[in-house]
């Protein structure tokens, strides 16, 4: 299967590969200014943020420090649970640190608003969030990131680090999923 026929798969493009790659970096932009003398580092929220932090992080003109977490909200499928456990934590001590959590998509914020608190209560600085896409059901928590990359109808949608059990996490742009592959 290569990946004209993985592209097939897809029903639309709602972000394209040149939007995205422009806003990131107009984000880097802010983030050199925002973030100026200040001692910062970027914590990626894996899988899905794999992406735009290596593509972000090329942008940004300046030394930082770089981090991963893992999280799984309990149960699989389309939905999020709201139960968050570590499936792999920070290397790296962030007290009194500016940290800016990067994340592929912000939907119900369940998942970074526990993410948020949890780095908090370690004695971080600031904890701020920059997430690629934001879906509509965000508005009705209290996560609010710093820096959206794009707002997206409430589609379930892959590409870009996001994933379709575990596919289409490699295709270069943010599409909806031809409707006979899930339903
Ligand atoms: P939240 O906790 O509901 O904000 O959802 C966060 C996580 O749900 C994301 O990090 C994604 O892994 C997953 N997710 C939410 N919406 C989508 C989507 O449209 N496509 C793929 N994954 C999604
Ligand atoms: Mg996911």
């Amino acid at each position: 299967m290569d990946l004209a026929s993985v592209q097939n798969e897809i029903e639309r493009v709602i972000v394209t590969e040149e939007q995205l790659q422009k806003r990131l970096k107009e984000i880097a932009h802010h983030i050199e200014v925002d973030y100026k003398d200040q001692d910062l580092i970027l914590v990626g929220v894996l899988k899905g943020a794999v992406m735009a932090m290596a593509d972000l992080s090329r942008h940004i003109n300046r030394h930082l420090d770089m981090d991963w977490m893992a999280v799984s909200s309990y149960g699989a499928g389309t939905q999020s649970s709201g139960v968050v456990r570590i499936l792999k934590d920070l290397d790296k001590d962030i007290l009194n640190r500016e940290v800016l959590i990067i994340e592929d998509i912000l939907d119900t914020g369940l998942t970074l608003s526990w993410l948020t608190e949890n780095l908090t209560s370690r004695g971080a600085k600031s904890v701020n969030i920059l997430t690629v896409l934001r879906k509509p059901d965000a508005a009705k928590v209290s996560v609010n990131p710093k820096y959206v990359g794009f707002d997206i109808p409430s589609e379930f949608v892959v590409g870009y680090g996001l994933d379709f059990n575990e596919k289409y996490r490699n295709l270069p742009f943010i599409g909806v999923l031809a409707k006979h592959l899930y339903s």
